[in-house]
């Protein structure tokens, strides 16, 4: 049977590794540029299975669109389903997979990165000595070591992050309403209510899902429970934080540190060139002025390691669904 698919949002590396993977598979792949919304839907007219990526939409309106033109499946190609509205494809006979787990490596160690910059002024430094400019001045970061580091999501990614944050000898704190993690437990990690490790950490990352429940997760009121002048890492989703309780935060010194890859309001910004264009997002454009915050533009999966895991996976999960052995549903 000939299988259809048309891969939306996707840029020349998505084509260089779906094309590679699609050799064991033989797929009529279609590669779309432009994003999924409600606009552009009727482009996967007769494509059994839709590719869409994070920032696209998978409303209602889009999966009525899909569904008159005789899409079956949805397969994300990434781990986050927040933007799907898993309601209206079941009521629609519409499949959703996922690619629960690539390469949690890629996305733990650039948490690892953003602590390491942020706290050694590392983007400063870079900046600095290509001027001419070899002073020390304003780039005094703190050992690790010894330092308490809570992990809020001790799943898949949670939890590799948590064990190399261990190597540097950081006492681990770890918040997740599932069953805790053994080998966290065994890297010396303690579980705590959110209150408690907000207040005891001095780096705090999150690495659990977009969910209702988790929504706002990190508020003024949460922000208020840190410790001052803490650091706050975020590899999550953007809606996990009210961005807007980020600027006061940052300007009174509570917040001493912060590095987002994901931004509640990313959509339509991240993963383009807009430097020819003026920024209209008065919240972001102040978090990029402040010098202890990096923002990095949706990148934490982006190795080549997790990218040929997502092509093989994405495609693998087509070819279960449509030999009747459904994998990696979306479940929750
Ligand atoms: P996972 O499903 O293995 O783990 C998520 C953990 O979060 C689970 O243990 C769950 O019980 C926990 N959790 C749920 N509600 C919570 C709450 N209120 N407080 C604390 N923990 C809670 O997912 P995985 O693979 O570890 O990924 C985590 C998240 O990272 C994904 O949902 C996705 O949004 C994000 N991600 C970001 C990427 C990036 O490029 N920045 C790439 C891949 C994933």
């Amino acid at each position: 049977m000939s299988v259809s698919m048309i891969v939306f949002s996707s840029r020349q590396y998505d084509r260089d590794v779906f094309t590679e993977a699609n050799a064991a598979f033989g797929y009529a792949l279609q590669f779309q540029e432009s994003q999924l919304d409600a606009q552009t839907a009727v482009l996967a007219h007769g494509c059994k299975v839709v590719c869409p990526f994070v920032n696209d939409v998978v409303d209602e309106a889009v999966l009525e669109t899909l569904h008159d033109g005789g899409t079956q499946l949805v397969a994300l190609r990434s781990a986050g389903f927040n933007h799907v509205d898993l309601a209206a494809a079941k009521r629609l006979g519409i499949g959703v997979v996922r690619v629960p787990a690539y390469s949690p490596h890629a996305v733990a160690e650039h948490a690892v990165g953003l602590i390491l910059t942020l706290n050694r002024k590392l983007h400063r430094a870079y900046a600095r000595t290509r001027d001419g400019d070899f002073s020390l001045n304003g780039l005094l970061g703190f050992d690790l070591h010894g330092k308490t580091l809570g992990i809020v999501g001790t799943g898949v990614i949670g939890r590799v992050f948590g064990k190399i944050m261990a190597g540097f000898g950081m006492t681990l704190l770890a918040h997740d309403p599932g069953p805790p993690a053994e080998d966290l437990i065994a890297a010396g990690a303690r579980y705590l209510p959110l209150e408690a490790l907000l207040a005891q950490s001095d780096i705090v990352s999150l690495h659990c899902p977009l969910l209702p429940s988790t929504y706002h997760l990190i508020d003024a009121d949460a922000l208020a429970q840190m410790k001052h002048g803490a650091m706050l890492i975020n590899t999550g989703r953007g809606g996990l934080i009210d961005s807007s309780a980020l600027v006061d935060a940052l300007k009174s010194g509570q917040l001493g540190h912060l590095g987002l890859d994901v931004y509640e309001e990313e959509g339509g910004l991240f993963f383009e060139d807009h430097s020819n264009h003026l920024l209209q997002d008065d919240v972001l454009a102040r978090l990029l002025s402040f010098p202890n915050v990096i923002v990095t533009s949706h990148q934490a999966f982006f190795t080549r390691e997790a990218l040929s895991e997502i092509a093989n996976t994405t495609l693998g999960n087509v070819k279960a669904w449509f030999d009747g052995s459904p994998r990696n549903q979306t479940d929750f």
